[in-house]
């Protein structure tokens, strides 16, 4: 089966004349072809060639609301027209700060910036000005954006990555500062007595526990019964501040983010991606006393477009939304992913293909893999990850478009028709797949 790609196969020629590697971001150098999107609209993508799939990638997660939401699309427009950027302080970021505060169980007081990379930086800064420490505590298969600081062991080869309870930081680029792996500390997810024992050993020096409290960069793993409560506890005991790094999870599992799901509640939080609809918009968040070390200049945090208006605009409509309608609107994007969920077991085992689906709802993954219990990264990198990489292919030439390790991101706007042209089309992708194998 194949997709039309005349248009998109001229784009990627001239991309790569003038693009580095053909690309933007790393992130979009797909295993399969090239998608070249046109316009984006509720749950669909259409490409430059006039394809259209059901969007499971959602800008990597952003549109929560679907793509162009009316209410976020409006809120967008409105504030173009009234100045695009200020870099100074106005009434819709204040508005925002309260809807934070009221909906994030450990928000008290709010910083913003624009993507998510630059509030990590902000929240292990802070963390490292309030403790007077400064190491952190990673742990492996975490990824915290691309910056030199946090950049190790996200998806290191196994060969290189040491023990599986006591692994080695393996630097994530070339040219990376890697004057910064003195300061982090890699711990194996899911496994409180190797935290335990690292910390033993360093809890004196440890600024700051970051970690993904469901683990969306790795698979889609969730916390073993008990794991979050343990490593609050231990960071209480050592004096380390926990930190969730919710730009996945954050409004996307619940309105209060992983941390109102799981009901664990950190010292600080970091934001982006669904909470502005599409927008660049982050936040990191925490208890007033240590977002006060930034107020009392203590600790630097700026940025030109921080706050950014329109950015700032979608984020409330996008919040509004959410808070209105979340009675609602959590349970529909639970259940459909959990139809989806359902549906793609079924047409895998019908094609004898091995896929274990995992994951809540709002986002779930696909592996391919003979194992049933994947809860951390040396987990994921045995499962067949060429296969599910031939899979996403499969998939988008039947007009279903994922995150090619597998993940797939639900929306408000996907509907149980799409579901079940979903669950068709990968029915057709796994039995291409099973015969192929
Ligand atoms: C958990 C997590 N933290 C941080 C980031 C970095 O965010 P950004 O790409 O907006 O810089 C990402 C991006 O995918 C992420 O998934």
């Amino acid at each position: 089966m194949n997709r039309a790609q005349g248009a998109s196969e001229l784009l990627r020629k001239r991309a790569e004349r003038v693009l580095a590697g053909g690309v933007s971001s790393d992130a979009r150098r797909l295993p399969n072809g090239t998608l070249f999107v046109d316009h984006a609209r509720g749950a669909y993508l259409y490409d430059v060639d006039g394809n259209r799939y059901i969007d499971y990638v959602l800008g990597q997660g952003p549109a929560l609301l679907g793509h162009a939401a009316g209410p976020v699309v409006e809120a967008v427009a409105a504030q173009a027209g009234r100045g695009i950027s200020y870099s100074a302080q106005h009434r819709d970021e204040v508005e925002l700060a309260e809807a934070l505060a009221r909906v994030v169980p450990s928000a008290e007081k709010v910083r913003f910036n624009s993507v998510g990379s630059e509030a990590v930086h902000g929240a292990l800064r802070l963390a490292r000005g309030h403790t007077g420490r400064g190491k952190v505590v990673k742990f492996e298969g975490h990824y915290h954006g691309w910056l030199d600081p946090v950049l190790y062991s996200v998806h290191p080869p196994v060969d290189a990555a040491g023990p599986a309870r006591r692994p080695q930081l393996v630097p994530g680029t070339g040219g990376q500062q890697l004057s910064s792996a003195a300061d982090v500390l890699l711990a194996p997810w899911n496994d409180i007595e190797a935290l335990t024992e690292l910390m033993e050993r360093h809890g004196d020096d440890v600024a700051a526990v970051i970690m993904e409290p469901v683990l969306c960069n790795t698979g889609v793993i969730m916390p073993v019964e008990g794991y979050l409560r343990a490593v609050r506890d231990l960071c209480r005991r050592t004096g380390a501040l926990l930190v969730f790094d919710e730009v996945i999870t954050g409004f996307r599992l619940a309105l209060g983010g992983a941390q109102e799901y799981l009901g664990v509640t950190p010292d600080l939080a970091v934001f982006g991606k669904a909470i502005a609809g599409g927008m660049q918009l982050s936040a990191f968040t925490g208890r007033a006393e240590i977002m006060d070390r930034i107020s009392s200049g203590q600790v630097a945090h700026a940025g030109t477009f921080n706050a950014h208006p329109v950015a700032v605009a979608a984020a409330r409509a996008t919040l509004e939304v959410l808070e209105r309608d979340r009675d609602d609107l959590y349970p529909r994007v639970f259940r459909l992913g959990a139809l989806l969920a359902d549906g793609l077991r079924e047409a895998a085992r019908q094609a004898g293909v091995p896929l274990v689906v995992t994951g809540p709802g709002p986002m779930i993954q696909t592996y391919v893999t003979e194992s049933d219990d994947v809860r951390d990264y040396r987990d994921f990198a045995a499962t067949d990850l060429a296969a599910s990489a031939r899979l996403h292919g499969l998939l988008m030439d039947r007009g279903v478009n994922i995150v090619p390790r597998g993940l797939w991101f639900l929306s408000t706007a996907h509907t149980e028709a799409d579901v079940h042209e979903t669950v068709a089309a990968a029915a057709d992708a796994l039995r291409a797949l099973g015969t192929g194998r």
